[in-house]
C-alpha cells in the first residue's frame, strides 16, 4: 500500500492507495473516531461496496444514505436530503460522512460535510479512475444549479481519501478510459517522466494490472497533491489542473452535458490545447502527435462531436472560470510534462484550432 499526504499544515490528510484497502479493517477504524457516521452511496454502488465496507465498521454505529445513480444527484435536494438525514438522526459535530462512490457522491458528500453544522469530517473513499486520481483530492465540493454545473460549493478537505484499485475491476470501460484523460493530464502539464511510463504502459494500466494501476493513481495523486498544498484555492499553479477543461467544457455545454462522459471531453480539449501550442510555436507537431496518440490508445476520443459548429465552441468558451476582466485564460503547453497559463493567443490560431476538430 502506498501513503500520499496532502500538505495542508493543520488539515493534512493521508491518501490510501492499494489492491486492498478497503479490507484493512483497522485502516478503516483508526480513520473513523466519530460514534456517528453516514455513509452516503449510490444504487450502482451500494450492491457491489456497500456490504465489505459496514462489514469491517468493527462495532461504529452508522447509518447509510443511497441515493440514484448520475450526474443530477449533485443537486441542492440532495443536498438537502442529506442535511434533513443528519438532522433528524440527531447527528453532532463530531460525525463523520463517508462518501462511497465516484466523483458525484465525492462532490454531493464533501458539500454537505462543509455545511453540516459549519462543517464535520469526512472522508472519501472513491470508486471510480477518475475520483481516484482527481475529484477525491483537493477538496472541490459541489452541487449543480439548473443554470450550471458546480456553480454551488465550497472548497472542503476530508480527512482521509482511501482508494481500493480492486473495486475498479467492475467499472465499465468507457468510464476507465475517462479517468485516463485526468491521469495523462498530469503527465503533460507538469511530469515528463510519468507521461513517457504512460507511453509504455498505458496497455497494462488498461488491462487493470494491479501493479500498473496503484501506480498511476499513486503519480497522479502526488502530482495533485503538490499543486493543491501550493495553491488550495487555485489563485494560481492549481488552474493548471484545468488542461483541456476549457475547450472541455464548452463541447460537453453544446451536447448539453448528454452524450460524452466528462473525462472523454477533457481527453479531446487536451489536444485541442496541445494543437494551440503548437499553431502558437510553442511545441513541435512531433509533440502533438504523442498526445494524440496517447489518447487514442487509452480510447478517448479525439474528434469534436458531429453537428457542433465553430460559434458553439466560441460562445460555451467565453462562460468559462478562467476568465478575468473579460480576458480568457488557457492552459497551453510548452512542453510535454510543462503547462502555462497565459492570454497570449490570437483569435485566428485559436479558431483554427477548433475548425481543425469540428467533423
Ligand atoms: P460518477 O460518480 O457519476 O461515476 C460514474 C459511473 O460509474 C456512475 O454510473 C457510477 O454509479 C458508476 N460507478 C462508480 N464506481 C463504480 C464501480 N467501482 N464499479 C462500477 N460502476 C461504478 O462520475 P465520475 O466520473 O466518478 O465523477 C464525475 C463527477 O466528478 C462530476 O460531477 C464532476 O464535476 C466531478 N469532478 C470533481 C472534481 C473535483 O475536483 N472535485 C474533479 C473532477 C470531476
Ligand atoms: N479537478 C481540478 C482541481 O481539482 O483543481
Amino acid at each position: 500500500m502506498k501513503i500520499i499526504e496532502v500538505d495542508l499544515g493543520d488539515r493534512k490528510y493521508p491518501i490510501y492507495i492499494g489492491e486492498s484497502v478497503l479490507s484493512d479493517k483497522k485502516l478503516l477504524n483508526k480513520n473513523i473516531t466519530s460514534s456517528q457516521v453516514l455513509i452516503i452511496t449510490n444504487e450502482n454502488v451500494a450492491p457491489l461496496y456497500l456490504k465489505h465496507i459496514e462489514k469491517n465498521l468493527d462495532n461504529i454505529k452508522h447509518d447509510v444514505l443511497i441515493l440514484p445513480d448520475g450526474e443530477s444527484t449533485k443537486s441542492l435536494e440532495n443536498l438537502n436530503l442529506i442535511i434533513t438525514c443528519l438532522i433528524e438522526k440527531k447527528y453532532n459535530r463530531t460525525c463523520t460522512l463517508i462518501a462511497l462512490g465516484g466523483g458525484v457522491i465525492g462532490d454531493l458528500t464533501g458539500f454537505a460535510a462543509a455545511c453540516y453544522q459549519r462543517g464535520v469530517k469526512f472522508i472519501q473513499i472513491p470508486t471510480t479512475l477518475l475520483a481516484q486520481v482527481d475529484s477525491s483530492v483537493g477538496g472541490k465540493t459541489a452541487v449543480n444549479h439548473p443554470l450550471g454545473k458546480n456553480m454551488i460549493g465550497a472548497f472542503y478537505q476530508p480527512c482521509a481519501v482511501l482508494s481500493d484499485t480492486n473495486v475498479l475491476s467492475t467499472l465499465p470501460e468507457r468510464e476507465f478510459s475517462a479517468g485516463l484523460a485526468e491521469v495523462i493530464k498530469y503527465g503533460l502539464i507538469r511530469d515528463r517522466k510519468f507521461y513517457e511510463w504512460l507511453e509504455k504502459n498505458i496497455e497494462l494500466v488498461m488491462s487493470r494490472d494491479s501493479r500498473a494501476l496503484t501506480y498511476t493513481i499513486e503519480r497522479s495523486c502526488t502530482n495533485k497533491a503538490e499543486v493543491v498544498a501550493e495553491d488550495e484555492k487555485e489563485s494560481g499553479i492549481r488552474a493548471t489542473l484545468n488542461l483541456g477543461h476549457t475547450f472541455g467544457h464548452s463541447i460537453e455545454t453544446a451536447l448539453s452535458y448528454k452524450g460524452w462522459l466528462h473525462g472523454e471531453a477533457v481527453g479531446c480539449g487536451m489536444l485541442m490545447a496541445a494543437d494551440l501550442s503548437m499553431r502558437l510555436d510553442l511545441i513541435d507537431q512531433g509533440r502533438v502527435d504523442r498526445v494524440k496518440a496517447l489518447l487514442e490508445r487509452a480510447k478517448l476520443p479525439i474528434k469534436i462531436p458531429r453537428g457542433i459548429i465553430l460559434k458553439d465552441i466560441l460562445e460555451n468558451m467565453k462562460v468559462d472560470k478562467k476568465s478575468r476582466n473579460g480576458i480568457l485564460y488557457l492552459i497551453l503547453l510548452n512542453d510535454i510534462g510543462k503547462a502555462t497559463i497565459t492570454a497570449d493567443y490570437t483569435q485566428r490560431a485559436l479558431t483554427e484550432t477548433i475548425n481543425h476538430f469540428l467533423e
